[in-house]
């Protein structure tokens, strides 16, 4: 497996791998890898001759009361997970790679970042939207892997590869859970072990809105309200938002039809959990 760190060198590679007519599938992550980045990188391998993995801790996405100095970063571990998934090429650059001095462009999607995580974490998605796009630009992959463990973020990309022409196929794999259910993040590191045993109500609250739903509850607002009682009989669990939303435009619904998303964000101390699940209603 190569690693490389400059972004002349990675654009050199997959532009050559191209012209050959090979398919390059990429992951783009943060580092910290955990099963559900493997997951998409497996998924890569299965469907690419080349496979890159972006490790990169994007500063952009980072509010500045928020956890980029202490983001987990661990390269060694890192790039023996990557390449135990399948991973043909690292791509670790440092931060003045992606933005030199004089860097002054970004990417906004308008709307579909307003609500959610957008509302939470300003400039969060304007954040991902740029780096995401300068990736897609160095690696120029046939395919790009991303999970619905970041249902919105998702949705982001997908919308910005559409309106910009991006040449890219986005993928968008499923969450991958701990036993409990609890969706598997590289944040979970920071929960103590009282923050971790509380932390899956989140999963189970979305889960317990979904089966109201199909076993006929038409109400957001009523399943919203169960959503968060769930959460709140967990002490350590501060709910922020628990709401069901149209899955393709990210707008809250009041009558429930077609296919929903039940979103749900909780703090649990200084650390912020999110999760998702979709909902498909006759
Ligand atoms: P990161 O949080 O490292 O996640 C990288 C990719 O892994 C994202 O597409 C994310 O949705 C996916 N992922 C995370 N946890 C998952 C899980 N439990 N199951 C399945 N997939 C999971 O998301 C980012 O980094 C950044 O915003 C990035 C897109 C790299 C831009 O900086």
């Amino acid at each position: 497996m190569r690693v490389i760190k400059e972004t002349r060198q990675m654009f050199r590679l997959t532009e050559a791998l191209r012209r050959q007519g090979t398919t390059i599938g990429f992951v783009p992550t943060m580092g910290a890898l955990h099963d559900g980045h493997c997951a998409l990188i497996r998924a890569a391998r299965r469907q690419s001759r080349t496979v890159v993995v972006s490790i990169f801790v994007n500063p952009l996405q980072f509010g500045p009361r928020e956890d980029f100095t202490r983001y987990p970063r661990d390269l060694t571990r890192d790039m023996h997970l990557a390449k135990a998934a399948g991973c043909d090429v690292v791509f670790a650059p440092d931060a003045s790679q992606i933005y030199p001095s004089g860097f002054c462009t970004s990417v906004e999607v308008a709307g579909l970042g307003d609500r959610f995580e957008g509302a939470a974490r300003p400039g969060h998605f304007r954040g991902v939207a740029t780096v995401v796009a300068k990736l897609l630009t160095i690696v120029h992959p046939t395919d790009a892997w991303f999970g619905q463990k970041d249902y919105q973020q998702a949705a982001i990309i997908q919308r910005m590869v559409l309106d910009l022409k991006v040449p890219s196929t986005i993928r968008i794999m499923p969450t991958v859970r701990e036993a409990d259910g609890l969706a598997m993040s590289s944040r979970n590191v920071y929960l103590t072990p009282e923050q971790r045993a509380q932390a899956p109500a989140l999963y189970r609250a979305l889960s317990w809105g979904k089966r109201h739903i199909l076993d006929g509850e038409r109400h957001a607002a009523r399943v919203e309200a169960g959503m968060r009682r769930m959460v709140q009989e967990q002490p350590l669990l501060d709910p922020d938002y628990l709401a069901v939303a149209d899955a393709k435009r990210l707008e809250p619904m009041s009558a429930i039809r077609g296919r929903a998303v039940l979103l749900g964000a909780v703090r649990v101390g200084t650390t912020r959990l999110i999760d998702n699940v979709l909902v498909d209603v006759p």
